[in-house]
């Protein structure tokens, strides 16, 4: 298959397109704007391979877009402004993204017939106190990024309704693993354990995540793609729901540091205080998840542990003011 894989450059993005290369038989171009979270060293092993390219842009951008989908049977969107803290800070970028973007792919999508994934998110849902999440629960999220992130799924549906076009839509659940950036809750703490920086905890510590493995995650994108029923929605959660505090204190064991470096911080406003998916769906097309959290955690940790070519540019550049204005803490290390 010839795919667009729109942000493709990010974590999740990156991840899904090394997967499909070594496991398949498709060719990829990724479109990607580069914003702080887009990088081409995510890339960077798979720069050589022939069935593989890359266009710098935008996915607001329609003469980028036409340049761009020229071609592709098939459409994979990750392009997204994603941190919810940011989001609150500065929320014009998500408007713009999530909203005019998907709508500039939707159209070039429409007018060549190419199917079309919308890869999204459970805090569409908002937050939940006991019991999961299906796919017809209704959206009601809380924050300017699940908000924009809500809008476009509702739209992707529209061009299903409307025009016929086949989308599918995945809403996964907190993902982490290699090439996540640092301002994301494990691989935050991750490298300020490695490096003896405190660690900022949200509140009480007590917001739960589902978490998912990225490789999971992406194999269940990967699936949808393949066998899904156009115009349909699958959410995809983890095998595994953790408190922060738990999750931080089992990296501070990992990385051989102790409970002292922990630091609680003034919450994020309007913070969700669970997440659940049930996966039933997905799991009847043929997908589970084969990582536990456990293990993907260690996993992870000897990633970032093995990795620091991959993230000593970001730790040691603007990233520093991100996260001294965002925690009230500095990076000493
Ligand atoms: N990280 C998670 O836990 C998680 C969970 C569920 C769903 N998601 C969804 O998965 C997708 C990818 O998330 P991620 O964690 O890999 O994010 P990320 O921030 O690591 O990557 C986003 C990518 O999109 C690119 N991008 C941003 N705006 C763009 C634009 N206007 N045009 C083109 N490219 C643009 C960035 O440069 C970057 O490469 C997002 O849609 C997100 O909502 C993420």
């Amino acid at each position: 298959m010839r795919l667009l894989v729109c942000g493709g450059a990010g974590f999740i993005g990156s991840n899904f397109v090394r997967g499909r290369l070594r496991g398949g038989e498709d060719s990829i171009v990724v479109l990607d704007k580069l914003t702080y979270a887009g990088r081409r060293e995510n890339l960077q092993d798979l720069e050589a391979e022939p069935r593989f390219s890359f266009v710098h842009g935008a996915i607001e951008d329609p003469p980028a877009v036409a340049a761009a989908i020229e071609g592709a049977d098939a459409l994979v969107n990750f392009a997204a402004e994603t941190h919810v803290d940011r989001s609150i800070t500065e929320p014009d970028a998500f408007v713009r993204t999530h909203a005019l973007g998907t709508f500039v792919l939707l159209e070039a999508a429409r007018e060549r017939g190419v199917r079309y994934l919308q890869v999204s998110t459970d805090e569409v849902y908002g937050s939940i106190e006991e019991g999961s999440f299906t796919e017809s629960s209704l959206l009601d999220p809380s924050s300017p990024y699940s908000a924009t992130k809500a809008g476009a799924d509702l739209l992707v549906s529209s061009y299903h309704q409307t025009y016929g076009l086949q989308t599918l839509i995945c809403r996964g659940s907190n993902n982490y693993g290699p090439y996540q950036y640092p301002e994301k809750l494990i691989p935050l703490m991750v490298l300020n354990a490695l490096a003896g920086d405190r660690l900022p905890v949200y509140g009480d510590g007590m917001n739960v995540r589902n978490w998912l493995f990225v490789e999971d995650f992406v194999s269940a994108i990967g699936h949808v793609l393949d066998h899904g029923v156009p115009g349909e929605t699958y959410n995809v959660g983890g095998p595994d729901e953790c408190p922060n505090i738990v999750v931080v204190r089992r990296i501070l064991e990992l990385c051989g540091r102790d409970e002292s470096l922990i630091s609680y911080v003034t919450d994020r406003p309007g913070h969700d205080r669970r997440y659940s998916l049930g996966s039933e769906k997905v799991r009847a097309l043929g997908w589970s998840a084969a990582t536990r959290f456990e293990q993907g955690l260690e996993r992870t940790v000897d990633w970032y542990r093995d990795n620091a070519w991959w993230w000593e540019p970001i730790r040691s550049g603007a990233y520093r003011d991100y996260y001294q204005r965002q925690y009230g803490l500095s990076l000493d290390r």
